[in-house]
């Protein structure tokens, strides 16, 4: 079973030509709106993956369209809280190279319940996985609850931020960044990536590929990515890490795991959106074979 704290926004997307400078106003081409937040992407994408996934979070109550949403994917959504405040939201632009720039409301991610994250927890078993992203509160508390549960602890750094990164160090048995955050967060602790104090380390690389770091055995093993041509690449991270915690917690070796992911991110850059975007185990199939 995979628990996943996570954050849960409504996506508003406005495509327009090109990323606007500061002081410029631009026109949007068309406009849409559907389920996103890293943690509901997240989620939503191990769930497409086959994998048994409770998601942990808070919505106001303008948020029921998106619980729906990620129910219907095959989420379970019983551990996710009612909250007083809005529920989050993002403004994504997306430009014609299929760029993007996305500014988060936080809302309801910030109003995580200590109950409700117990609750979900009480039925976890050592060997169970946890998923962290950096856009929800209580993620230290939650952390620590499950590796004292002997869980598998994964942290994807997303929106980044070295100081939580390294709050969360001691619990972690894999972090996910990308290689300008792996780069920070090497010059903040002052520690090259192969001797941080997490078994392992992937950097994704975007049109490059990933690099799976073993701490432990002191290795590397790079992934290629697909050559696709994008249309929209929001999300695409999202879809690896969710692919990604699917596999590795299936039993799949981090090359398997990792290829897949891969592949699934591929798929989802080729469509428009965040949640929607993301592909089905049967499609992933489909693109490998
Ligand atoms: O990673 C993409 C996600 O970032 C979007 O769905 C948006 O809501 C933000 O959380």
């Amino acid at each position: 079973m995979i628990y996943n704290l996570g954050s849960i926004n409504a996506d508003y997307f406005y495509k327009v030509p090109r990323l606007p400078v500061p002081g410029e106003t631009l026109a949007a081409t068309s406009m849409s709106c559907g389920l996103g937040g890293k943690g509901a992407n997240q989620s939503v994408a191990m769930a497409r993956a086959g994998v048994e996934v409770r998601h942990i979070g808070a919505v106001g109550g303008d948020g029921q369209w998106l619980v729906d949403q990620m129910a219907k994917a095959g989420v379970d959504t019983r551990h996710i809280h009612p909250s007083r405040y809005p529920t989050a939201h993002a403004i994504v632009m997306v430009d014609s190279d299929g760029e993007n720039q996305i500014v988060i409301f936080p809302g309801a991610n910030q109003d995580q319940n200590p109950e409700t994250i117990n609750n979900a927890l009480s039925a976890a078993q050592p060997g169970d996985w946890l998923l962290l992203q950096n856009e929800t509160s209580h993620q230290k508390e939650t952390a620590r609850i499950a590796a004292e549960k002997g869980m598998v602890v994964a942290y994807s750094a997303a929106p980044f931020d070295a100081d939580t990164v390294a709050a969360l160090l001691p619990y972690l048995r894999l972090l996910i960044m990308n290689e300008i955050e792996a780069g920070q967060l090497a010059k903040a602790l002052g520690a090259e990536l192969l001797h941080l104090p997490v078994a392992n380390v992937l950097v994704t690389k975007g049109t490059r590929g990933v690099d799976w770091h073993d701490t432990r055995l002191m290795q590397t093993v790079s992934i290629p990515a697909f050559p696709v041509t994008a249309v929209d690449t929001t999300g695409a991270g999202d879809t690896f890490t969710g692919y990604a915690i699917a596999g590795l917690s299936s039993g799949l070796s981090p090359q398997s795991a990792l290829r897949r992911a891969a592949a699934a991110a591929a798929i989802s850059v080729t469509r428009a959106g965040t949640a929607d975007a993301i592909p089905t185990s049967r499609e992933v199939e489909a693109f490998l074979a």
